[in-house]
């Protein structure tokens, strides 16, 4: 064996070392090589959750976790060896960052990757309730069609798009709702001098001059319930609001008020607030059309993501700088 192969298998045997916790499962690839690599530790398998944790709290010294799923103070706490957190997601909201920075824990996770994705997705989520696409679906196979035709719907093209955070998601959906003919607007925490769409200071007032309103804030206190009844009701009864950021963004009892009572005429979602078990009134709601929390959840873009967590890991255990910090 060379110097270089050398060092190589004593790199991959000191990885071997390492203990890592998964919080939740990742696709087989990515475990796989995980597997191959480190000690690996799947808390979601565990009945008694505590005590799984406590008998592995000295050895694990990172936590591969997803976004939804994220990583407390409380399960940090426990790990005193605990030396980066990776994130298989680009928003940090459930982990708690203030206290990893306090204890020099390292944070990181996918952005970029599965921009284009999420804005996809956006746009499917704005066809699919305006257009109706899953009644439509319904329509055909139920034998519906060969007796009558179905009910008239929206379009999409054309209309007033309102971008609720002008961040790298909403400025792929604001290059695509264009191609739509669609005029944009957006509301931020401060307009972006590099963007031809105007800004809107208040978010009401968007909402008033808005057909769409997608969200595709970050999740977090500051953002949490940023759509609340006001901004729906702004919005009004030929209104539509796409969510693909957080469930934590939409103040959700506001939101299922307005679907009962069509205040607003419909919405697409993605997120929720109580994932994976939502509140099972949307499931009775015609007006809604509701995804798994699955803007990201293409093989393309997960495999990116899995790469991304991977080569993170890879990077602290070796000494290199991280890809994508956050902490
Ligand atoms: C993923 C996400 O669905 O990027 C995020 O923040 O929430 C999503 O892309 C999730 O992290 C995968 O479980």
């Amino acid at each position: 064996m060379n110097g270089a192969a050398a060092r190589l298998t004593n790199f991959y045997e000191m990885l071997l070392m390492i203990d890592i916790l998964m919080i939740g499962p990742y696709p087989e690839w990515d475990l796989a090589d995980l597997e191959a690599r480190y000690r690996v530790h799947k808390l979601w398998e565990a009945v008694d959750r505590d005590g799984y944790i406590a008998e592995r709290s000295e050895n694990v010294r990172a936590i591969a976790t997803r976004g939804e799923l994220g990583a407390s103070a409380r399960l940090m706490s426990k790990l005193p060896r605990l030396e980066i957190v990776a994130c298989y997601g680009v928003g940090t909201d459930a982990i708690d960052l203030e206290y990893a920075r306090k204890r020099g824990i390292r944070v990181t996770n996918t952005p970029d990757v599965l921009t284009e994705d999420v804005a996809d997705l956006g746009i499917g989520l704005a066809l699919a309730v305006c257009r109706e696409i899953p009644r439509a679906d319904a329509y055909v196979r139920e034998g519906n069609w060969r007796t009558s035709n179905m009910h008239l719907v929206t379009r999409f093209h054309g209309k007033k798009v309102g971008i609720v955070g002008m961040g790298r998601v909403g400025t792929a959906l604001a290059r695509r709702a264009v191609a739509f003919g669609c005029g944009i607007s957006y509301f931020d925490i401060a307009p972006r001098t590099d963007l031809p769409y105007p800004f809107v200071a208040d978010l009401v007032e968007l909402a008033r001059s808005s057909d769409f309103l997608i969200v595709t804030l970050s999740g977090g206190k500051k953002t949490k319930n940023s759509i609340n009844s006001e901004v729906l009701h702004a919005l009004g009864p030929d209104g539509f609001l796409i969510n693909i950021s957080r469930g934590s963004t939409v103040d959700e009892a506001a939101l299922l008020e307005a679907l009962e009572n069509n205040t607003i005429k419909g919405a697409g979602l993605d997120v929720f607030c109580n994932e994976p078990d939502i509140d099972q009134r949307f499931l009775s709601l015609t007006n809604v059309v509701l995804q798994p929390h699955h803007a990201s959840g293409t093989v393309e873009t997960r495999k990116a993501m899995g790469q991304l967590v991977r080569e993170n890991l890879a990077a602290h255990f070796s000494g290199r700088p991280l890809l994508t910090p956050v902490v």
